[in-house]
C-alpha cells in the first residue's frame, strides 16, 4: 500500500526505505488498486508528447495522458510559427548564430546545431501529416511556404499557418494519434507523482511509472511503464500575468525534482512583450509576427522608443523588448504601451492575422485603424529538467521533451518560434532512443496503491485559493522582469512558509487538481527564486539591479540545482 502520507514523508526521509518508517498496513483502509501497464507512458499531449508518440515503434504499447482536453496545453495556442531554414538566402549557420546570440552566452552550440538541422525534416513531416501551412510566391526558394520574421531572427524563417500555427499542428497530431492502434489517448488524467524504485525503498534507481488522478472518478490509479516521457510543458502560471493556458504549472519539473532529477536555468523565465491589455482578454497574446510584418511599439502619443534600447528596435530579442517596455511603463507610470500596425491595409492584416484581428475587434479595437494596448506577460520556461540530446534525464527510463526540458537550446533566452521546433525535433530524438533502447524488463515489483485512508475532504478550499493568488502575485512583483536581491529574498522567505503550509495541507487532505498544481507551482517558484538569487550578474532574461553587468567568466555557466534526495542513475 503506497501511502500519500509516506509519499510526503519520503521527501523528508528520502533515503529510508518505506518499512523503516514503521507504519503498519492495518493502520490504513486498503484502497482498491486500478493498475495499467504500458511500454511507454507519455505525460502530455502537446507537440512534444504527441510527436514522441508518433515516432515510436508501432509495436510498443503507448499511453498519452493529458490533464485536460488533448488541446489544453500551450501548443494549441501557438501563433507565430516554427523556425526552419528554408530560404536560399538563409543558412543553418545563421540560424545557429541567431539562437546563440539570443541565448546570451548560455546556449549549447552542439545542441543548437543538432536541433536547427532538424528544421526542414520537421516541416516536411508536418506537411506529410496534413498541416496546411500558409503559402505564397517566394522568389528565394524552390518551395512556396510563406516565411514570416520574428525577434532575434536575422532572416525570414518562420513557417506558419496564418496566426494560429499551434492549433493547426495540434489538430493534425491528434488526428494521427487517434488513428494509431498502439496508442491509448487518455484525457482528464492528472499525474500526481512519478513512481521510482528509490521511493519504494529499493536499491538501484529507475522510473517505474506514475500515479495519476482520474478526474472522472476522482480515484488515483497506478500507471506502470517501462519508459516514461515527461512532456508536460512549462510553468508560466507561476506568475500572475501570463500568456499561457491554465494548466502550465510546471508539474513535470516538480515531479522530476521530487524523483531526484536535476533542473537547470530556472531563473530564465521569458516574458513576452505583447499581450493584449484588456480586462476581458485573459492571457491573449499578440504575436511577435505582427512586429515582424511592420508593427511598431509606441507610447500613447505615438512615440517609438525601442531604438533607444537596441539598434534592432522592434525585432530585438524578447528579453530586451520586454525590459524596455517594463522600464517605460514604470518610468512614466503607464498601464500599457501600444502596438501599432494601422499603417497596413485592413486586407493585409486580415490575411496575415485573421484571428488576432477578430479577437481585438470583438474587444473594441480595430487594428487596421488604431494602435492596440499591450503589456508583457510570463510566456516561456527556458530552464527545466536537465536532459541529454536524446531527452534522457538523470533517472533511468525517464525522458523529458518539450518546454518541460532543459536541453541547452535556449540558453538565457529563447528565440521566437524555436520552441515548437524543439518539441518536434526532440520528440523524434527521444523516440529514436526509446526505439533502440526500450526496456521491457519492468521488475515484478508490487507497486502499492495510493492510500487515502488518513486524509479528509478539504473543508478549507479558501486556503488553496489564497495560496495560489499570493504565490503568483509575489512572483510577479518580486521575481519578475526586473529583479533585486532584496525583493528576491522577500520572495524566498514567503515561499519557504508557503511550502510548509502546502505540505501540511497536502498530507491532511484528499488531492484535487488545484492542490496538485499548487504544490507544483510552489516547488517551481522555489527553484526559480533559488536560481535567480544564485546568479550574481544580469544575463538574457535574468536582470537584477544589484548585478547589472554580464560577467564574461559566467559565459557557458548554467545554474544547476540538485535535489537533496538525488540518486541519479547516470547524470546527463
Ligand atoms: P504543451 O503544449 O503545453 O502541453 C503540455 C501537456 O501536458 C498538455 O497536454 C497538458 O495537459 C499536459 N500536462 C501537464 N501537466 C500534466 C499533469 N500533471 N498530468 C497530466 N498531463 C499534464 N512557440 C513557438 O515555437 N512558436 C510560436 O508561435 C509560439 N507561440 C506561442 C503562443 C502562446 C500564446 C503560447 C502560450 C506559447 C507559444 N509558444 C510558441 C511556445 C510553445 O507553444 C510551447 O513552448 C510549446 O507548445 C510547448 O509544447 P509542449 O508539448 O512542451 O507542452
Ligand atoms: C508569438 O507568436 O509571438 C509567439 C512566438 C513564440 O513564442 O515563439
Amino acid at each position: 500500500m503506497y501511502r500519500k502520507y509516506l509519499n510526503l514523508k519520503l521527501i523528508k526521509h528520502y533515503n529510508k526505505p518505506i518499512h523503516s518508517l514503521k507504519i503498519t498496513a492495518d493502520t490504513y483502509r486498503m484502497t482498491t488498486k486500478i493498475e495499467h501497464s504500458y511500454d511507454v507512458l507519455i505525460l502530455g499531449s502537446g507537440a512534444a508528447g504527441l510527436s514522441t508518440a508518433l515516432h515510436l515503434d508501432p509495436t510498443l504499447k503507448i499511453a498519452v495522458i493529458s490533464k485536460g482536453d488533448l488541446s489544453s496545453g500551450s501548443t494549441a495556442w501557438a501563433q507565430g510559427g516554427i523556425s526552419a531554414v528554408l530560404d536560399e538566402t538563409d543558412s543553418f549557420e545563421q540560424h545557429v548564430a541567431d539562437t546563440l546570440s539570443a541565448g546570451a552566452g548560455l546556449g549549447d552550440e552542439q545542441v543548437i546545431e543538432k536541433t536547427v538541422s532538424e528544421g526542414q525534416k520537421v516541416i516536411e513531416w508536418l506537411l506529410s501529416i496534413g498541416v496546411g501551412f500558409t503559402r505564397s510566391k517566394n522568389a528565394n526558394s524552390s518551395h512556396d511556404l510563406h516565411l514570416t520574421q520574428e525577434g532575434g531572427h536575422s532572416h525570414r524563417r518562420v513557417v506558419h499557418v496564418a496566426d494560429a500555427t499551434g492549433n493547426a499542428v495540434q489538430n493534425q497530431l491528434i488526428e494521427q494519434v487517434k488513428a494509431a492502434d498502439n496508442i491509448d489517448v487518455l484525457p482528464h488524467y492528472i499525474a500526481v507523482d512519478l513512481i521510482t524504485t528509490q521511493k519504494l525503498g529499493l536499491e538501484d534507481n529507475r522510473c517505474l511509472g506514475a500515479y495519476l488522478l482520474n478526474r472522472n472518478s476522482d480515484q488515483i490509479e497506478v500507471f506502470r511503464a517501462n519508459n516514461v516521457v515527461l512532456a508536460t510543458g512549462g510553468a508560466s502560471k507561476v506568475y500572475l500575468y501570463t500568456s499561457n493556458p491554465d494548466g502550465t504549472c510546471g508539474d513535470g519539473i516538480a515531479m522530476a525534482w521530487r524523483a531526484g532529477c536535476r533542473v537547470a536555468n530556472m531563473e530564465f523565465m521569458q516574458f513576452h512583450p505583447t499581450c493584449l491589455y484588456h480586462p476581458n482578454a485573459k492571457s491573449y497574446l499578440i504575436s511577435e509576427a505582427v512586429r515582424g510584418e511592420g508593427g511598431k511599439i509606441v507610447l500613447a502619443d505615438g512615440t517609438e522608443f525601442l531604438h533607444r534600447f537596441d539598434s534592432r528596435g522592434v525585432l530585438a530579442p524578447r528579453d530586451i523588448v520586454a525590459r524596455a517596455i517594463d522600464y517605460m511603463m514604470k518610468k512614466h507610470g503607464l498601464d500599457c504601451v501600444y502596438l501599432d500596425i494601422s499603417h497596413k491595409s485592413e486586407a493585409f492584416i486580415r490575411k496575415h492575422f485573421p484571428n488576432i484581428y477578430e479577437r481585438c475587434l470583438a474587444l473594441g479595437y480595430d487594428m487596421s485603424k488604431e494602435p492596440i494596448p499591450v503589456v508583457p506577460a510570463a510566456h516561456y520556461t527556458c530552464g527545466g529538467v536537465m536532459t541529454d540530446s536524446s531527452g534522457r534525464t538523470d533517472l533511468d527510463q525517464l525522458y523529458a521533451v518539450g518546454e518541460v526540458a532543459h536541453t541547452g537550446l535556449h540558453g538565457a533566452n529563447r528565440m521566437a518560434s524555436n520552441s515548437l521546433l524543439e518539441c518536434l525535433a526532440y520528440g523524434r530524438f527521444a523516440s529514436q532512443h526509446i526505439n533502440l533502447h526500450a526496456r521491457h524488463d519492468l521488475p515484478n515489483i508490487d507497486i502499492p496503491a495510493w492510500d487515502e485512508s488518513r486524509v479528509a475532504d478539504s473543508d478549507e478550499q479558501i486556503v488553496v485559493a489564497h495560496n495560489w493568488d499570493e504565490l503568483r502575485r509575489f512572483m510577479w512583483d518580486y521575481v519578475g522582469i526586473v529583479r533585486t536581491t532584496k525583493r528576491m529574498e522577500r520572495a524566498k522567505h514567503r515561499i519557504d512558509l508557503l511550502q510548509q503550509e502546502i505540505d501540511e495541507y497536502y498530507s491532511n487532505f484528499r488531492v484535487s487538481r488545484d492542490l496538485i498544481e499548487l504544490r507544483n507551482i510552489a516547488v517551481v517558484a522555489d527553484l526559480i527564486i533559488r536560481s535567480a538569487l544564485s546568479r550574481h550578474e544580469s544575463r538574457g532574461l535574468h536582470y537584477t539591479l544589484d548585478f547589472p553587468e554580464t560577467l564574461a567568466n559566467l559565459d557557458k555557466v548554467n545554474t544547476v540545482l540538485t535535489p537533496p534526495q538525488a540518486k541519479p542513475t547516470k547524470p546527463v
